[in-house]
C-alpha cells in the first residue's frame, strides 16, 4: 500500500474517506472490463472458465456480513439476467452442515479481505466435495483469491475502515459485471447487453452526485442520533441494501438496527413501530414504488418517524414522511449501488455526533480471521 493509500486524505476518518472515494474505486473496478460495442465485458480471471461458468445447473454464493449482503443482491442478479438458480448462505452456516454440493455448481465465495476464516473454511469444505470454486475479493493474493479455481478482483483499493463501504459498491459491480458476461453467454441480446453497460458505466458519476448530498445527511443525523432503534425497509434489489443500511449503523454506532423486507413489516415488525422506531425506506420509483408507499402510510399512521430514499419527487410521499433523500434513478439491478450510499453516510454522521471510534468500532475486527 502507498502511504497515500493508508492516510487519511484530510478526511476526519478513513471511512469518510473510503465513502467519498466511491466514485473512484467503482471507476477502477469497471476499468478495461467493458466492451461497450459489443454489450459484453472481459474479465481475466473468468476466461478459461465462462463456459463453465454459463451451463452451471446451479449457483452458490457464500460470505460474510457485508459480503453475503453483496451475494444477496448477486442473488437477484443472476435469476433475473442469467436464469440460473442462485442461493446464498452465510459461509459459517454452509461450512458446519455438510452441504450438498453437484459436480455442476459454481460456487462463489465473496470476501473483501479474501482471509475471513469462515469463508475460508466454506471454500475448502466445498473443494473437497468437487466444487467449481471462485472468488470475488478484493485484496490481492489473499488466501480464498489464491485457493479458488477462477475469479475477480473487486480493484477497491486498500479499505482501512472496519466498516465496509467502497469494498461493498465494487462487489455488487463486480456482481454486475460477472452476469453481463454469463448473460451474453446465454440468452441476453447485443442491444440488452449495450443497455446494461452504460448504464454501469454512469453509475460513478451518479455516486458523485448522492455524495453531493453529504451536507444534508449530516443535518438528518442530527436528528436520530439519539436513537436506539432503527428499522431498515426495502423490496426487490432494495431488500439487501435494507440489510447493509442496518448493519453500517449498528456497527459503527452502536444502535440496534434491524432490516427487512417492506413486506415483511405486517408479519411482526409493524407492532414495533412507535415515535421511538425511526424507519427507512428505500424508496425508488419502480415497480415495487405503490407497495412502498403503502408501507410508509402504516408506519405512519403508528407515529413513526420515516427517512425516505426516493429517486422522484412525490408531493404526496414528501408529505407521508419526515425526510427524504433523493438520488439519481438507474436500472433496478444497479440501483443498490446508489441507494447504499446515503445509509453509509447517515451511519457515518449519527456515530460521529455520538463521538464513537467510527474507524475501529468496539469488538469488531477488520478481517475475522478466527472462528
Ligand atoms: C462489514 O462492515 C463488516 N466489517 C463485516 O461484516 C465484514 O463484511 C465481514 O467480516 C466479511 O469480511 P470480508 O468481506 O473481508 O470477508
Amino acid at each position: 500500500m502507498t502511504l497515500d493509500e493508508i492516510d487519511k486524505g484530510g478526511f476526519q476518518h478513513f471511512m469518510l474517506k473510503e465513502i467519498m472515494e466511491q466514485p473512484e474505486s467503482l471507476r477502477n473496478s469497471i476499468r478495461g472490463r467493458i466492451i461497450e460495442e459489443e454489450g459484453d465485458v472481459v474479465l481475466g480471471g473468468l476466461a478459461d472458465v465462462v463456459d463453465k461458468l454459463a451451463s452451471s445447473k446451479r449457483i452458490i454464493i457464500t460470505a460474510c456480513g457485508t459480503s453475503w449482503h453483496a451475494g444477496l443482491v448477486g442473488e437477484y442478479m443472476f435469476e433475473q439476467f442469467c436464469r440460473i438458480p442462485t442461493e446464498v448462505e452465510y459461509a459459517s452456516e454452509f461450512r458446519y452442515r455438510n452441504p450438498v454440493v453437484e459436480k455442476d455448481d459454481a460456487i462463489f465465495f465473496i470476501s473483501q479481505s479474501g482471509e475471513t476464516a469462515d469463508t475460508l473454511a466454506a471454500l475448502r469444505e466445498a473443494k473437497l466435495k468437487g466444487a467449481f470454486v471462485l472468488g470475488i475479493c478484493n485484496a490481492v493474493g489473499s488466501s480464498i483469491a489464491r485457493e479458488t479455481n477462477a475469479g475477480v478482483y473487486t480493484h477497491a483499493g486498500p479499505e482501512i475502515g472496519v466498516a465496509s463501504t467502497k469494498a461493498f459498491t465494487s462487489q455488487l459491480t463486480v456482481l454486475a459485471l460477472i452476469t453481463l458476461l454469463i448473460a451474453r453467454k446465454k440468452s441476453m441480446s447485443k442491444i440488452d447487453g449495450k443497455q446494461l453497460a452504460s448504464e454501469l458505466k454512469l453509475i460513478p458519476d451518479k455516486v458523485e452526485e448522492i455524495l453531493n448530498l453529504n451536507d444534508q445527511i449530516e443535518k438528518i443525523a442530527e436528528e436520530f442520533k439519539d436513537a436506539t432503534n432503527f428499522l431498515y425497509l426495502g423490496r426487490g434489489y432494495n431488500f439487501p441494501v435494507a440489510l447493509e443500511g442496518a448493519l453500517k449503523l449498528k456497527e459503527i454506532s452502536y444502535i440496534h438496527a434491524e432490516g427487512y423486507p417492506a413486506a415483511e413489516m405486517k408479519h411482526g415488525p409493524i407492532a414495533l413501530i412507535d415515535e421511538n422506531m425511526p424507519v427507512v425506506f428505500i424508496a425508488p420509483k419502480d415497480s415495487t414504488y405503490e407497495k412502498i408507499v403503502s408501507n410508509i402510510q402504516e408506519v405512519k399512521a403508528r407515529g413513526g418517524r420515516i427517512i425516505a430514499i426516493i429517486t422522484e419527487e412525490d408531493e404526496f410521499l414528501k408529505n407521508l414522511v419526515d425526510y427524504t433523500i433523493k438520488i439519481p434513478h438507474t436500472i433496478r439491478m444497479l440501483m443498490p449501488i446508489l441507494s447504499v450510499i446515503p445509509l453509509q453516510l447517515l451511519a457515518y454522521h449519527i456515530a460521529v455526533k455520538k463521538g464513537l471510534n467510527v474507524d475501529q468500532p468496539r469488538n469488531l475486527a477488520k478481517s475475522v480471521t478466527v472462528e
